[in-house]
């Protein structure tokens, strides 16, 4: 993975730091609160793990699963359809959710989800992800903490996949796939 992936766009020593950060951040904002960490697996688990030890107060954690059909691509305006997959097992009315999620891309699930999720009457409800892609966003939709913001290119590592591999890669790399050069 070494060889094929050489060099990180987001290094682990640049991941630790940030992830701290937000740790920090959040550990603020939501001191006093009844705060539900709520994961989206696959691709947050990663972000997850080191993002909950970042946080300095007693919240509660929770997962969920999600899949998605149909792609959207620049010109054909097919619009994918995002579906829960596995319920979360933390009643979550009343409570703070902090939706924690890999990367907000076209941004269909965050959106998918953070209206599901009202449904269920928390009292408040935000967006933490670990990368942002904001040049292929399709809807806006509010991301409360965002990681690092990044360009349009596929990256692997650090919870995200390429057909289900690579995840465990400890940083973040651009995916080649047209075998350039950079
Ligand atoms: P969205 O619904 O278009 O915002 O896409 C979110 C999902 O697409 C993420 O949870 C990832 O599973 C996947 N995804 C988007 N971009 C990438 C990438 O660059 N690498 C790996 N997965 C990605
Ligand atoms: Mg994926």
């Amino acid at each position: 993975m070494e060889r094929i992936f050489g060099r990180p766009i987001v290094t682990q020593e640049q991941m630790r730091a940030r992830i701290r950060e937000l740790g920090k951040q959040i550990t603020t904002d939501y001191a006093g609160m009844d705060c539900v960490l709520v994961g989206v697996l696959k691709g947050a688990y990663a972000f997850y793990a080191d993002l909950a030890r970042a946080i300095r107060i007693p919240i509660r954690v929770d997962f969920l699963m999600v899949t998605s059909e149909g792609s959207q691509t620049k010109s054909s305006g097919k619009v994918k359809t995002v579906k829960m997959v596995t319920e979360l097992t933390e009643d979550i009315k009343g409570k703070d959710v902090l939706l924690v999620e890999d990367i907000v891309d076209s941004g269909l699930t965050a959106q998918y989800l953070v209206k599901t999720l009202a449904k269920k009457k928390p009292r408040s409800i935000k967006v933490c992800t670990l990368l942002s892609k904001p040049e292929r966003r399709v809807i806006n939709v509010t991301i409360d903490y965002v990681g690092f913001k990044i360009p349009n290119k596929y990256v692997v590592g650090y919870g995200l996949d390429y057909q289900q591999k690579y995840r465990n890669l400890p940083y973040l790399a651009v995916l080649d796939m047209e075998g350039d050069q950079e």
